[in-house]
């Protein structure tokens, strides 16, 4: 056990060396600027174009890889954190508040709260808040989001509680998350009266799962001025061309990903996989790549535990998709 632990502690400590000489060598040519940051809506706080999503980050992995990912993101200009109270019941919250502690260059940090039924109050929403950010070790949380809109509470009673955070300094923006356009409309509304623009809407958003631009949440998201925060853009790794060891080929499509697979996701998956081939680009490059040159609301925010991927997607960025590449992923992935 201790033995297979350093081993795993060995491969992360190496693939980051290799980063940093990477870097030093002047391969490394992705470092996001400031300049390319897009803007969270009307609420003025920039971000970088991809963000990161933390959800898996305690899964096996022990803090020193997770922060070796969150330093080697930080070094690449990505400066935006995506977590929740419910990731592993805090911990995402907690692995990420130590990672801020020990590196403290500024970035922007997104969590939210889950309003269950069994959450009624806005006594419990602020101790929801308040415990999130203990965990985070911060005084504000830049973005706060409503995780879901499945809730006994109405949509205007949870964006009361939401003005109230913000007047007292603990949230700077407001967003939600899996809301539909209605839903979405709603929010905002409420908002206004207290002259808070409605930052994000965080919703499922990929090339494999394109309802975001059919049922009028990007539409709605252009019109209101709302990013569209883009999570499981890589529809979680089946949009990418790694192969998985040991899998066998009926679990596990020749671009690598697990799940059951249709003749038109595999047609998505060919017309990747030939661009990337020419383009000299993975697969989920191409794919995040794709996301980034759709809107310039759209923030995607890939989830990943080592830093080895975590450089991969920021390398999505720093280059475009030509017209006719966009053109034919576009046609491969509507709906015939
Ligand atoms: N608001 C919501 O309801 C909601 C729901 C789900 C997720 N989220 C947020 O969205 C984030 C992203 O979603 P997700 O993690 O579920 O799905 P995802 O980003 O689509 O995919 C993550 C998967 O892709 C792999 N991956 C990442 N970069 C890769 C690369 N360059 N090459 C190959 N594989 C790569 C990861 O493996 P490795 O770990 O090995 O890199 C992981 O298995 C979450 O972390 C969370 O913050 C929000």
């Amino acid at each position: 056990m201790f033995s297979s632990l350093r081993i795993v502690f060995l491969v992360y400590y190496i693939e980051f060396c290799q980063i940093c000489a990477e870097r030093k060598e002047g391969k490394r040519l992705v470092v996001i600027q400031e300049s390319e940051y897009r803007v969270l809506g009307a609420s003025g706080i920039r971000v970088s174009p991809l963000g990161t999503g933390t959800n898996r980050w305690w899964q096996g992995k022990d803090d020193e890889a997770v922060s070796q990912t969150f330093h080697s993101l930080i070094d690449a200009g990505l400066n935006f954190f995506d977590t929740a109270e419910v990731y592993n019941k805090g911990k995402s919250e907690r692995l990420l508040g130590n990672c801020l502690k020990r590196d403290s260059r500024p970035v922007i940090v997104a969590s939210k709260f889950a309003p269950y039924p069994t959450r009624l109050f806005r006594s419990q929403f602020m101790n929801a808040l308040n415990a999130s950010l203990s965990r985070l070790g911060r005084k504000t949380i830049d973005l706060y989001y409503i995780h879901f809109p499945y809730t006994l509470l109405s949509i205007e009673t949870l964006m009361d509680f939401m003005a109230q955070a913000v007047r007292e300094g603990k949230v700077r923006a407001v967003g939600v998350s899996n809301f539909s356009d209605k839903q979405m409309r709603r929010a905002a509304a409420r908002l206004e009266k207290y002259s808070i623009p409605l930052a994000a809407n965080q919703v499922r958003y990929n090339l494999l799962h394109r309802e975001p631009e059919w049922n009028g949440v990007l539409a709605a998201c252009r019109e209101l001025n709302v990013a569209l925060v883009a999570y499981r853009p890589l529809e979680r790794g089946r949009l990418k061309s790694n192969t998985i060891p040991g899998a066998t080929s009926a679990s596990v499509s020749p671009m690598g990903g697990k799940g059951k697979r249709t003749s038109k996701e595999q047609v998505i998956r060919d017309t990747l996989q030939t661009i990337a081939r020419q383009r000299g680009k993975s697969v989920s490059q191409v794919a995040l790549n794709w996301l980034l040159r759709r809107d310039s609301h759209v923030i995607p925010i890939p989830g990943t535990t080592n830093v080895r991927h975590a450089m991969e997607d920021v390398d999505a960025f720093g280059w475009q998709l030509s017209d006719d590449e966009f053109a034919a992923i576009d046609s491969a992935s509507s709906p015939s």
